[in-house]
């Protein structure tokens, strides 16, 4: 057979081969949206959209209120040089003794740095689910460190803990990742804008 020939019926091969391949299965497809929308509830959750916000202080409180004593983002999203979150957020939330109005904490308390900001709070179901998957905005995290980040992720975790008389997150965590999970294994499709 011809050398070209050969290539034509390889490239026709490949064509049917392609066209055997229905793409994304309608069925998993609507399951992975479904499940976007506990994702969404929980990312927009006030225990992590406080810190998921597009302007230079963190929210606190169900209402989403502005951060008092003039706490700002800073150069890293660590606070003010002089005022870092760390002077006032540990490592863990502090012993019920010290009230219900006592700084929570958790390792690496901060907003995300202001070159990329990741803000959740106040986008549609189509623009979360793109910023969420978009590796220019979420720090160049991939599907599975995606999954990793809000399986293990101190931050994230804190939300099931919050401390004082804070509301958790309401959907248990291993459903929130198990969503999660099944719109990624889908590709994370979007809902239509
Ligand atoms: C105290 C502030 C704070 C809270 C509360 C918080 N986050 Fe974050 N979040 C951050 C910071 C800081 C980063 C990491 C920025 C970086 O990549 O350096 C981050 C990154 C992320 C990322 C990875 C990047 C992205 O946007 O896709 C996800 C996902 C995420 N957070 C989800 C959550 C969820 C879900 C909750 C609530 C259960 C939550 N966060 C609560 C501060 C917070
Ligand atoms: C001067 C001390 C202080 C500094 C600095 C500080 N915080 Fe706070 N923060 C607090 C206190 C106190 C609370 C609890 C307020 C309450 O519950 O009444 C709090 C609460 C919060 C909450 C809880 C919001 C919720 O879900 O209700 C977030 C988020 C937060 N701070 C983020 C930050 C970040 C990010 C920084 C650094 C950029 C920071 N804070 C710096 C004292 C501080």
């Amino acid at each position: 057979m011809p050398a070209l020939t050969r290539i034509a019926l390889a490239a026709f091969a490949g064509l049917l081969l392609a066209g055997c391949n229905t793409g994304p299965d309608p069925a998993q497809q609507k399951a992975a949206l479904a499940a976007f929308d506990t994702v969404k509830q929980v990312f927009q959750h006030p225990r992590c959209q406080n810190c998921h916000i597009p302007g230079d202080a963190p929210l606190q409180f169900d209402a989403g209120l502005p951060h008092s004593m003039g706490v700002v983002r800073g150069t890293t999203g660590h606070g003010a040089e002089g005022l870092p979150c760390s002077s006032c957020h540990g490592e863990a939330n502090p012993p019920d003794s010290y009230g219900p109005h006592a700084p929570p904490g958790a390792p690496h308390w901060a907003l995300p740095p202001p070159q990329r900001r990741m803000v959740t709070i106040g986008l549609s179901a189509a623009a979360l689910c793109r910023m969420i998957q978009d590796k220019n905005e979420n720090g160049g995290r991939d599907f599975a460190a995606l999954l990793k980040h809000v399986s293990e992720d101190k931050l994230v975790l804190w939300g099931w803990n919050p401390g004082g008389e804070r509301t958790p997150v309401p959907v248990p965590h291993a459903e929130f990742v198990a969503k999660f999970k099944r719109w990624a294994d889908a590709g994370g499709p979007c809902p239509a804008s």
